[in-house]
């Protein structure tokens, strides 16, 4: 496989983790509080930073730009639905933020619920249906172009930035399961 699409299907890996270890989260509440509150902000930084800022923004910027090119019909469908997703995805953020700050945790653990939720689908079209479209779109030299494209994303991000949170979030697993 090109290295280009694998950088998103990792990413993917690595949020589908954070996703489990939110879920995992919700039996601390009532029992230990603290400890859901710790996960929970850190898990949000996650959301905003790695799964949005990193991983939607090479989307967003590269690789979805790029299939509209190629593809018109692609760019009103899926696409757009992708773009529609990401935009929901960025104002849930909030509101669960917004609810965390004021201690509502059942609310901001329903909402996390739903956002949760909804990025396991999302995820799975573009596994399953956008990225095997971009495969058959786009020539090798395309698809290099696109990963270097990935690192310069990465790098201008920050790549010490990225891989501390990818460990932040394989802490957290440990930590949230004992
Ligand atoms: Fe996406
Ligand atoms: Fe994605």
């Amino acid at each position: 496989m090109n290295n280009s699409l694998k950088v998103l299907y990792d990413e993917h890996e690595i949020i589908t983790g954070a996703i489990e270890t939110a879920r995992s989260a919700k039996s601390l509440i009532g029992i230990n509080d603290e400890e859901y509150e710790l996960a929970i902000s850190e898990l949000i930084r996650f959301f905003r930073v790695y799964a949005d800022q990193y991983h939607h923004h090479k989307e967003e910027e590269i690789l979805f730009p790029e299939m509209a090119k190629k593809n018109e019909l692609l760019a009103d469908g899926i696409l757009k639905e992708m773009y529609d997703h990401h935009t929901w995805f960025r104002e849930m953020l909030k509101a669960i933020e917004l609810d965390f700050e004021h201690k509502q945790y059942l609310a901001a653990s329903e909402k996390l619920d739903e956002y949760t939720e909804a990025l396991v689908s999302h995820i799975a079209i573009e596994n399953e249906e956008l990225f095997q479209a971009a495969y058959t779109l786009f020539s090798d030299d395309e698809l290099e172009n696109i990963y270097f494209r990935f690192v310069d994303l990465d790098r201008e991000l920050g790549d010490s930035k990225k891989l501390d949170l990818s460990e932040l979030i394989s802490e957290l697993i440990l930590e949230v399961k004992n």
